[in-house]
């Protein structure tokens, strides 16, 4: 095999969504996939809420951020929660909770993008509130929303963020974050 497969070249975080609801057992799916992803010790310290429900949602999209205005329309969230003492926790900050939810989301990312769904995470909440909102104890972090939805058109969005729907993606050089056999610097 010499591509990179499919549904991780065409994901990108897109923000024009269809209201129409994502089928129950879609979401099971993508949530399934992302439960399929290894863990340090198999901890599997990742937790989902996967929000649907009107007033769930209005208790989601309240919390979130000005810029994620574009949430509001989406049908579907996954809230993605981990606490770092369901996982390893290692000498030099190793902590493998987070890494090991982030692991989790990049499996539903891919599993979302082959259901034909835009699956859009976003670090822009306030996790306090949020987590107040869905009853989630204090020990959980809540890493991530993911917005979830089919595409839609563009209209709710601002001009920049039309521009982005269709704009090239954007990455460092592989070089510069990829190194063989030993560290190097830009200038190395
Ligand atoms: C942890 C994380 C947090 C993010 N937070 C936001 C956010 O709050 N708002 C937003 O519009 N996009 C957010 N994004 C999306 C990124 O901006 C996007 O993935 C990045 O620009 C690369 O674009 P691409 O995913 O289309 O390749 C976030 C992505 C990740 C992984």
């Amino acid at each position: 095999m010499s591509e990179i497969l499919d549904p991780i070249v065409r994901r990108r975080a897109r923000r024009a969504f269809e209201q129409r609801p994502v089928p129950p057992e879609t979401l099971k799916r993508v949530v399934s996939a992302a439960h399929l992803a290894p863990s340090c010790s198999n901890n599997q310290p990742w937790r989902f809420i996967v929000v649907t429900e009107d007033d769930a949602k209005h208790r989601v999209s309240a919390e979130l951020s000005g810029g994620n205005y574009w949430g509001v329309n989406a049908p579907a969230y996954v809230v993605v929660l981990a606490s770092l003492d369901d996982d390893c926790r290692l000498d030099d900050r190793r902590d493998y909770a987070l890494f090991d939810a982030g692991i989790a989301v990049g499996l539903l990312l891919i599993q979302a993008e082959a259901e034909g769904l835009i699956a859009h995470p976003v670090a822009g909440f306030k996790p306090a509130e949020l987590k107040a909102a869905l009853g989630v104890p204090d020990e959980y972090i809540a890493i991530a929303v993911i917005v979830v939805g089919f595409p839609g058109a563009d209209v709710n969005l601002t001009e920049k963020h039309r521009t982005l729907e269709t704009s090239a993606r954007v990455r460092k050089p592989v070089s510069s974050v990829s190194f063989a056999d030993r560290w190097r610097n830009d200038d190395t």
